[in-house]
């Protein structure tokens, strides 16, 4: 086989077969075939496309690329839930207390932030202690005792993905169908849970920006799930404006701490109990997906699901009394308000805008390496739609570092535009069995 003759016939629009794709992935993870000549198979890919069947076979390489965690001991039908990115996504930590209390095993593992999105696992490092790595016998231990763990992605599941993200991040290449679908699907599919939803995201924050290209999306993974023997399901969920009023890894946990209590911000209490509801009828606990929404939204307010979370928090090292006292949260030093500049109604977010404000603030990594500020970020008081006057408190910048709220602040003020009433957008869009 040869890579020069794998990327002429792909620039010339030809199908990849199983062989050249098995050969391709195997050869790059042994590292015989070098970055720039992946980079220029990714760039044919991303102009001719890859079609279901070769999406279907790079998705299956990539996820035997590495090892599969092994569920298999665990008792029950396990779910798992994926979303494609947000900004104040904090719906993992909501959603897996709120399954779990009612019996419907979840194993997760989750990620890290990277640009304006934020990542599940730098969020649950803001609880100090929380252990975000646990052994494979431990992990599958935990969830058999409470019925809930979720932990970073290990070293050994999907290196084929690792290396192309990292690869696609450089080079142009992320915002494909069937390259962002079989990035997701391989670590699903490796990550071992019988039935996945997914919260395909759409709008200013999100990777896919209107509704039809987010249900290309969400249609492409769903098939591939399927094909490969897993309970599918993908709700299409808004993404105009950051979910909640909190962006930032401690200010998300106070948030999801007091969701869990009963006092959430309306759009994240929504999507949640979807999200929740679409678990329960994939993993049997509700016959239909209403029945799973009514079930989910009776456990948060029984408070059953903040005993859930608690049990978590503390089975993974955390101090649970962060429950009751924010104030062993990190918090940053230094904060700083950013006020409305005239009256009128919340237009519009540029959500990703919002995002890198949170990320200038040093809530978010420019690159890999970069160190978070537990305590940074922003908390939004107005929302899409709220009236404001002017000079009212719309939002405030928390940083650590005096020298980062500025620009920080600078990014959100152009993030938010004051003006006309706005159409509220649907939150949930769509919802793909
Ligand atoms: N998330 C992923 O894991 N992969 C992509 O390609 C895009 C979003």
């Amino acid at each position: 086989m040869n890579m020069t003759e794998m990327i002429i016939k792909k620039r010339n629009g030809g199908e990849l077969n199983k062989d050249e794709i098995h050969w391709f992935i195997k050869n790059y993870v042994d590292g015989v075939i070098p970055d720039y000549q992946v980079s220029a198979l990714l760039m044919a890919i991303y102009f001719k496309g890859l079609n279901n069947k070769e999406t279907y076979t790079l998705t299956r390489e990539m996820e035997n690329s590495g090892d599969h965690a092994d569920l298999s001991s665990i008792k029950g039908i396990k779910v798992d839930k994926h979303s494609t990115g947000g900004v104040g996504d904090k719906t993992t930590l909501i959603v897996g207390p709120i399954v779990a209390a009612l019996g419907a095993p979840v194993a997760k593992m989750s990620g890290r932030a990277l640009g304006f999105t934020g990542g599940t696992i730098d969020k649950m490092e803001a609880m100090d202690g929380f252990k975000t790595s646990l052994g494979p016998d431990e992990f599958v231990e935990q969830v058999n005792e409470i019925g809930i763990a979720v932990i970073g992605q290990s070293g050994e599941l999907t290196p084929a993905d690792k290396k192309l993200y990292a690869l696609r991040d450089v080079t142009g290449t992320v915002d494909n169908f069937s390259l962002i679908a079989s990035s997701i699907m391989s670590k699903k599919l490796a990550a071992g849970s019988d039935a996945i939803v997914l919260d395909v995201t759409c709008g200013n924050g999100a990777f896919m920006s209107n509704e039809e290209d987010a249900e290309i999306l969400a249609q492409m993974m769903v098939n591939i799930g399927k094909r490969a023997g897993r309970e599918m399901m993908a709700l299409i969920t808004d993404m105009n404006e950051p979910l909640g009023h909190a962006v930032g890894n401690s200010l998300e946990i106070e948030e999801v701490i007091e969701t869990l209590k009963g006092n959430g911000p309306e759009d994240l209490i929504e999507v949640c109990l979807n999200l929740a509801g679409a678990m329960l009828y994939l993993g049997a606990k509700a016959d239909t997906l209403e029945e799973g929404k009514k079930l989910a939204k009776e456990t948060l307010d029984s408070g059953k699901a903040l005993a859930k979370f608690k049990e978590l928090v503390e089975k993974q090292g955390g101090n649970p009394k962060i429950i009751d006292d924010y104030s062993l949260l990190p918090k940053a030093k230094f904060t700083k308000d950013l006020t409305a500049n005239r009256r009128g109604y919340i237009e519009s977010f540029d959500t990703s805008g919002v995002g890198f404000a949170s990320q200038f603030s040093g809530a978010g990594r420019e690159t890999k390496e970069d160190d978070i500020d537990m305590g940074a970020g922003i908390y939004l008081y107005a929302k899409l739609g709220d009236y404001v006057e002017e000079g009212e408190k719309i939002a405030t910048v928390h940083s650590s570092e005096e020298g980062k709220l500025n620009s920080a602040l600078e990014k959100l003020a152009q993030s938010i535009k004051i003006g006309e009433k706005p159409e509220m957008p649907k939150l949930i869009k769509k919802i793909i069995e």
